[in-house]
Protein backbone atom coordinates (compact mmCIF):
# COMPACT_ATOMS: atom_id res chain seq x y z
CA UNK A 1 0.00 0.00 0.00
CA UNK A 2 1.21 3.33 -1.27
CA UNK A 3 0.64 6.02 1.86
CA UNK A 4 1.57 9.89 1.80
CA UNK A 5 2.47 10.99 4.76
CA UNK A 6 1.53 14.17 5.53
CA UNK A 7 3.15 16.57 8.20
CA UNK A 8 4.33 20.27 9.00
CA UNK A 9 1.81 22.58 8.19
CA UNK A 10 0.52 26.01 8.42
CA UNK A 11 0.19 25.58 12.28
CA UNK A 12 2.20 26.61 15.69
CA UNK A 13 2.90 22.95 15.94
CA UNK A 14 5.19 22.88 13.24
CA UNK A 15 7.58 21.19 14.60
CA UNK A 16 5.61 18.67 16.83
CA UNK A 17 4.37 17.39 13.62
CA UNK A 18 7.29 17.38 12.56
CA UNK A 19 8.57 14.83 15.00
CA UNK A 20 5.20 12.86 15.58
CA UNK A 21 5.54 12.35 11.21
CA UNK A 22 9.22 11.27 11.39
CA UNK A 23 8.48 8.78 14.60
CA UNK A 24 5.61 7.17 12.39
CA UNK A 25 7.79 6.75 9.22
CA UNK A 26 10.47 4.81 10.93
CA UNK A 27 7.92 2.71 12.61
CA UNK A 28 5.55 1.43 9.34
CA UNK A 29 6.77 -1.78 8.16
CA UNK A 30 8.22 -1.52 5.31
CA UNK A 31 7.43 -4.91 4.00
CA UNK A 32 3.64 -4.16 3.32
CA UNK A 33 3.91 -0.33 2.90
CA UNK A 34 5.62 2.34 0.28
CA UNK A 35 5.74 5.91 2.18
CA UNK A 36 5.99 8.87 0.33
CA UNK A 37 6.81 11.83 3.15
CA UNK A 38 4.67 14.92 2.38
CA UNK A 39 5.93 18.25 4.25
CA UNK A 40 3.94 21.29 4.15
CA UNK A 41 5.85 23.81 5.12
CA UNK A 42 5.42 26.79 7.59
CA UNK A 43 3.99 28.98 4.47
CA UNK A 44 1.68 26.35 3.46
CA UNK A 45 3.91 24.85 -0.19
CA UNK A 46 3.91 21.27 -0.17
CA UNK A 47 6.84 19.23 -0.62
CA UNK A 48 8.13 15.68 -1.15
CA UNK A 49 11.74 14.08 -1.07
CA UNK A 50 14.24 11.55 0.50
CA UNK A 51 15.70 14.58 3.02
CA UNK A 52 12.44 14.82 4.42
CA UNK A 53 13.54 11.78 5.97
CA UNK A 54 15.97 12.73 8.30
CA UNK A 55 15.04 14.74 11.47
CA UNK A 56 18.47 16.66 11.23
CA UNK A 57 17.91 18.24 7.99
CA UNK A 58 14.74 20.20 9.19
CA UNK A 59 17.62 22.68 11.12
CA UNK A 60 18.12 24.46 8.06
CA UNK A 61 15.11 24.40 6.23
CA UNK A 62 16.49 26.65 2.84
CA UNK A 63 18.68 23.59 2.31
CA UNK A 64 16.21 21.19 3.11
CA UNK A 65 13.67 22.45 0.45
CA UNK A 66 16.55 22.73 -1.85
CA UNK A 67 17.04 19.19 -1.88
CA UNK A 68 13.37 18.48 -1.87
CA UNK A 69 10.61 19.22 -5.09
CA UNK A 70 7.70 21.19 -4.56
CA UNK A 71 4.47 19.23 -5.51
CA UNK A 72 0.90 19.07 -5.54
CA UNK A 73 -1.17 15.99 -5.57
CA UNK A 74 -3.61 15.91 -8.55
CA UNK A 75 -7.04 15.88 -8.31
CA UNK A 76 -7.70 13.06 -10.27
CA UNK A 77 -10.38 10.40 -9.03
CA UNK A 78 -9.09 7.10 -8.06
CA UNK A 79 -5.66 8.08 -9.19
CA UNK A 80 -3.59 10.25 -7.07
CA UNK A 81 -0.62 11.49 -8.32
CA UNK A 82 2.04 13.40 -6.69
CA UNK A 83 3.25 16.39 -9.24
CA UNK A 84 5.88 18.15 -9.31
CA UNK A 85 5.46 22.19 -9.72
CA UNK A 86 8.00 22.52 -12.38
CA UNK A 87 6.58 26.56 -13.22
CA UNK A 88 3.99 29.78 -12.02
CA UNK A 89 1.93 27.27 -15.16
CA UNK A 90 0.95 23.92 -13.44
CA UNK A 91 3.48 22.19 -15.59
CA UNK A 92 3.95 19.25 -14.03
CA UNK A 93 6.01 15.61 -14.33
CA UNK A 94 4.81 12.48 -12.20
CA UNK A 95 7.19 12.04 -8.57
CA UNK A 96 4.88 9.28 -6.92
CA UNK A 97 1.03 7.34 -6.43
CA UNK A 98 -0.37 7.10 -3.13
CA UNK A 99 -3.22 4.89 -2.32
CA UNK A 100 -3.98 6.56 0.75
CA UNK A 101 -3.01 9.97 2.59
CA UNK A 102 -1.96 9.84 6.06
CA UNK A 103 -2.10 13.21 8.01
CA UNK A 104 0.29 12.82 10.93
CA UNK A 105 -0.07 17.17 11.11
CA UNK A 106 -1.19 19.03 14.37
CA UNK A 107 -2.91 22.08 15.42
CA UNK A 108 -4.63 24.83 13.36
CA UNK A 109 -5.33 24.22 9.37
CA UNK A 110 -3.94 20.46 9.77
CA UNK A 111 -6.17 19.15 12.53
CA UNK A 112 -9.17 21.34 12.27
CA UNK A 113 -10.53 19.40 9.01
CA UNK A 114 -9.22 21.59 6.26
CA UNK A 115 -6.75 19.45 5.08
CA UNK A 116 -9.53 16.86 5.47
CA UNK A 117 -11.39 18.91 3.68
CA UNK A 118 -9.21 19.09 0.56
CA UNK A 119 -8.68 15.52 0.55
CA UNK A 120 -12.40 14.99 0.30
CA UNK A 121 -12.83 17.24 -2.42
CA UNK A 122 -9.69 15.55 -4.02
CA UNK A 123 -11.15 12.19 -3.58
CA UNK A 124 -8.22 10.89 -2.13
CA UNK A 125 -8.78 8.18 1.11
CA UNK A 126 -7.05 9.67 4.43
CA UNK A 127 -5.97 8.13 7.91
CA UNK A 128 -8.37 9.42 10.92
CA UNK A 129 -11.24 11.74 11.93
CA UNK A 130 -13.24 13.20 9.29
CA UNK A 131 -14.00 17.00 8.48
CA UNK A 132 -16.74 17.10 11.13
CA UNK A 133 -14.89 15.53 14.10
CA UNK A 134 -12.04 17.15 13.44
CA UNK A 135 -13.21 20.60 13.29
CA UNK A 136 -15.56 19.74 16.33
CA UNK A 137 -12.45 18.30 18.43
CA UNK A 138 -10.55 21.19 17.63
CA UNK A 139 -12.43 24.15 18.61
CA UNK A 140 -12.60 24.15 22.68
CA UNK A 141 -15.82 25.89 22.39
CA UNK A 142 -18.13 23.66 20.03
CA UNK A 143 -16.10 20.81 21.60
CA UNK A 144 -17.47 21.63 25.25
CA UNK A 145 -20.94 22.36 23.85
CA UNK A 146 -21.32 18.89 22.08
CA UNK A 147 -19.81 17.09 25.38
CA UNK A 148 -22.09 19.33 27.54
CA UNK A 149 -24.94 18.44 25.72
CA UNK A 150 -24.21 14.82 25.30
CA UNK A 151 -24.59 14.70 28.86
CA UNK A 152 -19.95 14.04 29.91
CA UNK A 153 -18.60 15.92 32.27
CA UNK A 154 -16.89 19.13 31.62
CA UNK A 155 -15.85 22.29 33.85
CA UNK A 156 -18.28 25.27 33.91
CA UNK A 157 -16.95 27.59 31.14
CA UNK A 158 -18.34 30.46 29.47
CA UNK A 159 -17.16 32.26 25.79
CA UNK A 160 -17.12 35.02 24.20
CA UNK A 161 -16.20 36.58 21.04
CA UNK A 162 -12.77 39.00 21.40
CA UNK A 163 -15.50 41.86 19.58
CA UNK A 164 -17.72 41.09 22.15
CA UNK A 165 -15.28 41.40 24.97
CA UNK A 166 -14.16 44.56 23.68
CA UNK A 167 -17.72 45.90 23.47
CA UNK A 168 -18.77 45.21 27.13
CA UNK A 169 -16.37 43.54 28.92
CA UNK A 170 -18.46 44.36 32.56
CA UNK A 171 -21.42 41.81 31.29
CA UNK A 172 -18.61 39.29 30.74
CA UNK A 173 -16.88 39.96 33.45
CA UNK A 174 -19.56 39.47 35.29
CA UNK A 175 -20.58 36.10 34.05
CA UNK A 176 -17.16 34.83 35.01
CA UNK A 177 -17.72 35.90 38.17
CA UNK A 178 -20.28 33.52 38.69
CA UNK A 179 -18.10 30.83 37.26
CA UNK A 180 -15.86 32.09 40.32
CA UNK A 181 -12.04 33.13 40.08
CA UNK A 182 -9.35 31.37 39.62
CA UNK A 183 -10.51 30.41 36.10
CA UNK A 184 -8.30 28.67 32.65
CA UNK A 185 -8.47 31.34 29.52
CA UNK A 186 -7.95 29.39 26.49
CA UNK A 187 -8.09 30.88 22.39
CA UNK A 188 -11.14 28.57 20.79
CA UNK A 189 -8.71 26.77 18.38
CA UNK A 190 -5.10 25.95 19.44
CA UNK A 191 -3.54 23.08 20.51
CA UNK A 192 -0.49 22.55 22.84
CA UNK A 193 -1.75 24.92 25.29
CA UNK A 194 -0.71 28.25 23.01
CA UNK A 195 -2.15 31.23 24.62
CA UNK A 196 -3.28 29.61 27.33
CA UNK A 197 -2.95 31.43 30.71
CA UNK A 198 -4.97 31.25 34.34
CA UNK A 199 -6.34 34.42 36.21
CA UNK A 200 -7.05 34.68 39.81
CA UNK A 201 -8.47 38.05 39.64
CA UNK A 202 -9.66 40.67 36.95
CA UNK A 203 -6.58 42.38 35.99
CA UNK A 204 -4.93 39.23 35.77
CA UNK A 205 -8.06 38.18 33.49
CA UNK A 206 -7.68 41.02 31.29
CA UNK A 207 -4.17 40.15 30.72
CA UNK A 208 -5.18 36.65 29.75
CA UNK A 209 -8.09 37.44 27.26
CA UNK A 210 -5.91 40.01 25.88
CA UNK A 211 -3.19 36.85 25.17
CA UNK A 212 -5.68 34.84 24.32
CA UNK A 213 -7.46 37.33 21.54
CA UNK A 214 -4.21 37.43 19.90
CA UNK A 215 -4.50 33.75 18.61
CA UNK A 216 -8.23 33.37 18.35
CA UNK A 217 -10.80 35.60 18.03
CA UNK A 218 -13.45 33.34 20.17
CA UNK A 219 -12.39 32.90 23.69
CA UNK A 220 -13.45 30.29 26.35
CA UNK A 221 -13.19 30.76 29.69
CA UNK A 222 -13.11 28.24 32.11
CA UNK A 223 -13.49 27.18 36.14
CA UNK A 224 -9.70 26.18 36.96
CA UNK A 225 -9.54 23.32 39.14
CA UNK A 226 -7.29 24.17 41.70
CA UNK A 227 -5.77 20.95 42.84
CA UNK A 228 -5.61 18.86 40.01
CA UNK A 229 -4.41 15.65 38.70
CA UNK A 230 -4.24 15.28 34.32
CA UNK A 231 -4.44 11.83 33.30
CA UNK A 232 -4.76 11.41 29.40
CA UNK A 233 -6.52 8.06 27.52
CA UNK A 234 -6.08 7.66 23.95
CA UNK A 235 -9.16 5.35 21.79
CA UNK A 236 -8.63 3.61 18.78
CA UNK A 237 -11.18 2.51 16.10
CA UNK A 238 -14.47 4.27 14.59
CA UNK A 239 -17.87 4.77 15.48
CA UNK A 240 -18.72 1.77 15.38
CA UNK A 241 -15.65 0.13 17.71
CA UNK A 242 -13.51 1.31 19.79
CA UNK A 243 -10.73 0.10 22.28
CA UNK A 244 -9.49 2.72 25.05
CA UNK A 245 -5.41 2.30 26.27
CA UNK A 246 -4.61 2.31 29.13
CA UNK A 247 -4.47 5.87 31.26
CA UNK A 248 -1.73 7.83 31.05
CA UNK A 249 -0.10 10.84 33.70
CA UNK A 250 1.44 13.80 32.34
CA UNK A 251 3.72 15.13 35.22
CA UNK A 252 4.32 18.67 33.90
CA UNK A 253 6.00 21.03 36.21
CA UNK A 254 3.59 24.13 36.37
CA UNK A 255 -0.37 23.90 37.07
CA UNK A 256 -0.65 24.25 33.39
CA UNK A 257 1.29 22.02 30.66
CA UNK A 258 2.79 24.71 28.74
CA UNK A 259 4.21 24.87 25.19
CA UNK A 260 7.70 24.16 26.52
CA UNK A 261 7.36 21.58 29.24
CA UNK A 262 5.31 19.46 26.57
CA UNK A 263 7.88 19.66 23.82
CA UNK A 264 11.03 21.89 24.29
CA UNK A 265 12.10 20.15 27.72
CA UNK A 266 15.82 20.57 28.90
CA UNK A 267 17.83 21.65 25.36
CA UNK A 268 16.37 18.47 23.32
CA UNK A 269 13.03 18.77 21.46
CA UNK A 270 13.89 16.05 19.32
CA UNK A 271 12.50 13.48 21.09
CA UNK A 272 9.31 15.36 20.88
CA UNK A 273 5.90 13.95 23.24
CA UNK A 274 8.36 10.99 24.21
CA UNK A 275 10.87 14.00 26.36
CA UNK A 276 8.00 14.89 28.31
CA UNK A 277 7.80 13.17 31.66
CA UNK A 278 5.14 10.85 32.18
CA UNK A 279 3.26 8.22 34.35
CA UNK A 280 2.20 5.43 32.63
CA UNK A 281 -0.09 3.45 33.52
CA UNK A 282 -1.42 6.45 35.71
CA UNK A 283 -1.37 5.94 39.32
CA UNK A 284 -4.90 5.79 39.89
CA UNK A 285 -7.29 3.13 41.15
CA UNK A 286 -8.44 0.86 38.90
CA UNK A 287 -12.49 2.04 38.92
CA UNK A 288 -11.14 5.63 37.78
CA UNK A 289 -9.34 4.44 35.31
CA UNK A 290 -12.18 2.53 34.10
CA UNK A 291 -14.35 4.97 34.12
CA UNK A 292 -11.86 7.57 32.20
CA UNK A 293 -11.24 4.51 29.67
CA UNK A 294 -15.57 4.86 29.13
CA UNK A 295 -15.55 8.64 28.96
CA UNK A 296 -12.70 8.45 26.98
CA UNK A 297 -14.80 6.16 24.51
CA UNK A 298 -17.98 8.03 24.64
CA UNK A 299 -16.38 11.41 24.04
CA UNK A 300 -14.70 9.49 20.83
CA UNK A 301 -18.45 7.98 19.72
CA UNK A 302 -19.58 11.16 20.62
CA UNK A 303 -17.88 13.70 18.40
CA UNK A 304 -18.14 10.59 15.26
CA UNK A 305 -14.32 10.20 15.62
CA UNK A 306 -12.09 7.44 13.57
CA UNK A 307 -8.67 6.75 13.83
CA UNK A 308 -6.64 7.66 17.10
CA UNK A 309 -7.06 10.26 19.36
CA UNK A 310 -5.93 11.17 22.77
CA UNK A 311 -8.49 12.43 25.18
CA UNK A 312 -6.85 14.86 27.97
CA UNK A 313 -9.16 14.39 31.51
CA UNK A 314 -8.91 16.58 34.68
CA UNK A 315 -9.18 14.77 38.00
CA UNK A 316 -10.43 17.03 40.99
CA UNK A 317 -8.08 15.97 43.94
CA UNK A 318 -10.32 17.51 46.04
CA UNK A 319 -13.66 15.62 45.20
CA UNK A 320 -12.26 12.93 42.64
CA UNK A 321 -14.40 14.47 40.05
CA UNK A 322 -13.39 13.78 36.53
CA UNK A 323 -13.76 15.98 34.12
CA UNK A 324 -13.02 15.48 30.20
CA UNK A 325 -10.96 18.57 29.09
CA UNK A 326 -10.36 18.06 25.66
CA UNK A 327 -9.76 15.34 22.80
CA UNK A 328 -6.63 15.86 20.48
CA UNK A 329 -7.94 14.32 17.27
CA UNK A 330 -4.18 13.77 15.44
CA UNK A 331 -2.22 13.42 18.94
CA UNK A 332 1.49 14.28 19.43
CA UNK A 333 3.57 10.90 18.36
CA UNK A 334 -0.21 9.48 17.76
CA UNK A 335 -0.17 8.58 21.32
CA UNK A 336 2.06 5.00 20.26
CA UNK A 337 3.52 5.09 23.47
CA UNK A 338 -0.15 4.34 25.63
CA UNK A 339 -0.71 1.85 22.96
CA UNK A 340 2.86 0.20 23.21
CA UNK A 341 1.94 0.17 27.13
CA UNK A 342 -1.58 -1.72 26.19
CA UNK A 343 -1.34 -4.23 23.79
CA UNK A 344 0.20 -2.97 20.68
CA UNK A 345 3.86 -1.63 19.25
CA UNK A 346 4.25 1.65 16.85
CA UNK A 347 3.99 -0.95 13.57
CA UNK A 348 0.75 -2.36 14.96
CA UNK A 349 -0.92 0.99 15.62
CA UNK A 350 -0.17 2.41 12.35
CA UNK A 351 -1.44 -0.96 10.64
CA UNK A 352 -4.76 -0.88 12.54
CA UNK A 353 -4.92 2.63 11.13
CA UNK A 354 -4.42 1.93 8.07
CA UNK A 355 -7.05 -0.88 8.25
CA UNK A 356 -9.64 1.22 9.28
CA UNK A 357 -9.19 3.82 7.32
CA UNK A 358 -10.02 1.77 4.15
CA UNK A 359 -12.74 -0.74 5.56
N1 LIG B 1 -1.71 18.86 20.20
C1 LIG B 1 -0.63 18.03 20.61
C2 LIG B 1 0.18 17.49 19.52
C3 LIG B 1 -1.09 17.02 21.62
O1 LIG B 1 -1.58 17.46 22.63
O2 LIG B 1 -0.96 15.83 21.41
MG1 LIG C 1 -3.70 19.26 23.24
Amino acid sequence: IRIGVIFGGRSVEHEISVISAQQAISAFDKNSYDITPIYITKTGKWYTGDALLNVDNYKNTDSLLAQCTEIYISPTFGDFTINAVQSSIWKSKEIAKIDIAFPIIHGTNCEDGSLQGLLELKGIPYVGCDVLSSAVGMDKIMMKMVLKESGLPVVDYTWFTDRSWHMDKQAIIEKINKIGFPVIVKPSNLGSSVGVSKAADEAQLIEAVELAGRFSSRILVERMVVDLKEINCSVLGDVANQNASVCEEPLGAGDILSYKDKYITKGSSSKGMTSTKRQIPANIPKEQAMLIQDLAKETFRTLSCSGVSRIDFLVDKKDNKVYVNEINTIPGSLSFYLWEATDKNFGQLLKTLIDVALK
